[in-house]
């Protein structure tokens, strides 16, 4: 299943206090960013990647991807002040047929394996939707003023990235979500709203994202151990 890749780089990585965008910090001698880019790239059923980044980092998103010589393979798009601007803007800039599968990834996910890609692919194409999800392992309990209720785990799920689609579908949510002013912190949010059947892809913690300076260690173990099974 032939799939377009939009890998989102537009964020600031605040949370990670790096003093720069967290997209450049380096993991084994490689930044973040290259490290997620291979995974697609790698992919033999990723046909386009789009690479949404800010164009204050546009210089040196452009001298990385010449280094690593992976410039001609990928498609850079200015993003936007929320992530959910940001994807939206990936998503119009392709010019894909309706039942074209994408894929929205967060570019500090950089562990996601190929076959979760493919599964990921193969069912956005049947049901529309797709999103790649782990259950929870923490009691969740709701505050409401003083009241506390704790929800029921065995239906609980932390949501991850890719999120895959057809094209149709996600443009038409992100339209509707910017007409009724809906912002949500991930894409599939948005067809959750039209009550659009979902599958979930059951994947692995590993496939991380690196939010806070702790989160560096543990990626780093995680590349050694990748390291080590090739
Ligand atoms: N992202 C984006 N455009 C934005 C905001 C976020 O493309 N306006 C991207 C980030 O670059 C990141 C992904 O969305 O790869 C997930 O967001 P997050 O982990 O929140 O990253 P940042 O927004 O960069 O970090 P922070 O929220 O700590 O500032
Ligand atoms: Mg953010």
């Amino acid at each position: 299943v032939p799939y377009v890749a939009i890998v989102l780089a537009a964020g600031q990585g605040k949370r990670m206090k790096a003093g720069k965008n967290k997209q450049f910090i380096e993991l084994d001698g490689k930044p973040l960013i290259i490290h997620t880019l291979s995974r697609f790239l790698d992919d033999e059923w990723c046909t386009n990647i789009r690479l949404v980044i800010q164009p204050f980092d546009l210089e040196e998103i452009e001298a990385l991807l010449r280094t690593y010589q992976i410039r001609e393979r990928i498609e850079l798009v200015h993003g936007g002040e929320e992530r959910q601007h940001s994807s939206y803007l990936g998503l119009k800039s392709l010019q894909a047929e309706s039942d074209q599968v994408v894929m929205i990834h967060d570019g500090a996910r950089p562990f996601v394996r190929q076959k979760y890609l493919h599964e990921l692919a193969k069912k956005a194409k049947d049901t529309g939707a797709a999103l790649l999800a782990v259950r929870v392992t923490d009691t969740i309990k709701q505050r409401n003023n003083q009241q506390l209720q704790t929800l029921n785990r065995e239906t609980l799920w932390a949501a991850q990235t890719p999120q895959a689609f057809t094209y149709n579908k996600i443009m038409e949510a992100h339209e509707r979500a910017k007409d009724e002013e809906f912002l949500g912190t991930d894409d599939i949010s948005l067809l959750e709203r039209m009550s659009h059947p979902i599958d979930i892809v059951e994947g692995s913690i590993e496939n991380m994202k690196l939010t806070t300076p702790d989160d560096i260690l543990r990626a780093k173990w995680l590349l050694q151990e990748w390291r080590e099974e090739e």
